[in-house]
């Protein structure tokens, strides 16, 4: 009985505490829940917009910093811009990513007036086509620019794009152009509106993703502040420019393109720079042929990430993924053929690809 009793009255208390436990638990939680919750209306209400702006969930604003962001918001009229100059006299930066603007406005983005105060517009990933000339008027101390991820096709007319914001330090310009006109030609006006831009404060300059088989001969020489040139994964085999324009960058990346050897042109150009300036992962081939580059790799102070450059093609094929630096350069032949599959492709395979593509 006691025993029993002892057991029961053993049971009890231990059942209260275990209750009493799980009550606290579940009260500190939803208490520490509803903390969180008043937290987040408190940021919340930090972060309301003015006019326009304030139906859209997503935006966030922050009145004292002059900063706005809608990002995701699904706009398409520019005049939002305008609105937004009505409600935020001192902006300080601007964010419209992932809308649907397609064409930036003929007169200027944020309407007539200056904004002294704007350093940063990031108008990334809102299918923008046309750019027209006047539309950066009105913020002459822009710093960043970011329109990465657009539908760019630039015509002649837009050459003083960039001529109305000379403060600019960063330009992002990734996957920024549309594929579907003659990009040799879209390049060249490029050159041009850099030419006419005069950005002597421009330090990095972003053009990856952007399907460049070459780039123009004077790509650098109107920035002469510019120390980080981007340009991966594009399409390079060579990297042809003034060596004159790129002496003072420190930083030029060229991962990803598609240099299957290291010309020695470039070799000479490259150590003729400061030490460490280049990126350079590329789908290199090695093979008999390749001794001279493979050596300049291992002996040359040019590259930033030499210890990371691998044979993506070899013969024989066991070098294949072994890295530049430990290939045996002795044993290399050239008994492999490196194929470039598009043309060695047979016709029903290339007509299944054809359709395939179509389908998806
Ligand atoms: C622009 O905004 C996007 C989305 O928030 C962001 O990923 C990107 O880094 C921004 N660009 C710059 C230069 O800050
Ligand atoms: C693009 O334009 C350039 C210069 O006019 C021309 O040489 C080249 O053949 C064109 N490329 C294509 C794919 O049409
Ligand atoms: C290279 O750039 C320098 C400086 O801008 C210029 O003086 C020179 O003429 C250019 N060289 C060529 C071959 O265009």
């Amino acid at each position: 009985m006691t025993v029993a009793g002892g057991f029961y009255l053993g049971t009890i208390p231990s059942r209260c505490i275990l209750l009493v436990a799980t009550y606290l638990l579940l009260a500190g939680w939803v208490a520490k829940a509803d903390k969180r919750h008043f937290a987040g209306e408190a940021i919340d209400a930090e972060l309301l917009c003015e006019g326009q702006l304030a139906e859209h969930a997503a935006c966030q604003c922050r009145q004292v910093e002059g900063d706005i962001s809608c990002i995701n918001a699904q706009f398409v009229d520019t005049n939002i811009f305008v609105d937004i100059a009505k409600n935020y006299k001192s902006l300080q930066s601007v964010t419209f990513h992932g809308n649907n603007f397609q064409d930036l406005p003929q007169d200027p983005l944020f309407g007539r007036g200056t904004h002294d105060f704007l350093l940063r517009l990031n108008i990334s990933a809102n299918y923008i086509v046309n750019l027209n000339p006047n539309a950066l008027r009105g913020m002459p101390n822009l710093q960043i620019l970011d329109m990465s991820n657009n539908e760019i096709v630039l015509k002649p007319s837009d050459v003083e794009f960039l001529s109305h914001t000379p403060a600019l330090t960063q330009l992002y310009l990734r996957r920024a152009f549309t594929s579907t006109v003659n990009r040799t030609i879209q390049f060249n006006q490029m050159l041009e509106m850099f030419q006419k831009a005069k950005l002597n404060n421009l330090q990095v300059l972003d053009l990856s993703y952007n399907y460049l088989q070459s780039v123009p001969y004077g790509l650098a020489c109107p920035f002469p502040s510019l120390h980080t040139l981007d340009l991966r994964q594009n399409f390079l085999k060579s990297f042809d420019v003034n060596v004159t324009c790129i002496k003072n960058l420190h930083t030029i990346n060229l991962n990803r393109n598609s240099f299957h050897t290291i010309p020695t042109s470039f070799q000479k150009m490259a150590d003729s720079l400061a030490p460490q300036t280049f990126l350079m992962r590329n789908p290199l081939y090695c093979d008999c042929e390749s001794h001279e580059y493979i050596a300049w790799i291992r002996s040359t102070n040019a590259l930033r990430d030499r210890n990371s450059l691998v044979c993506s093609r070899a013969s024989p094929k066991n070098y294949e993924g072994v890295r530049a630096m430990e290939v045996q350069v002795e044993k290399l032949t050239c008994n492999e053929r490196f194929i470039k599959s598009c043309h060695q492709m047979n016709l029903p395979l290339f007509v299944f690809f054809l359709i395939v593509s179509f389908i998806f």
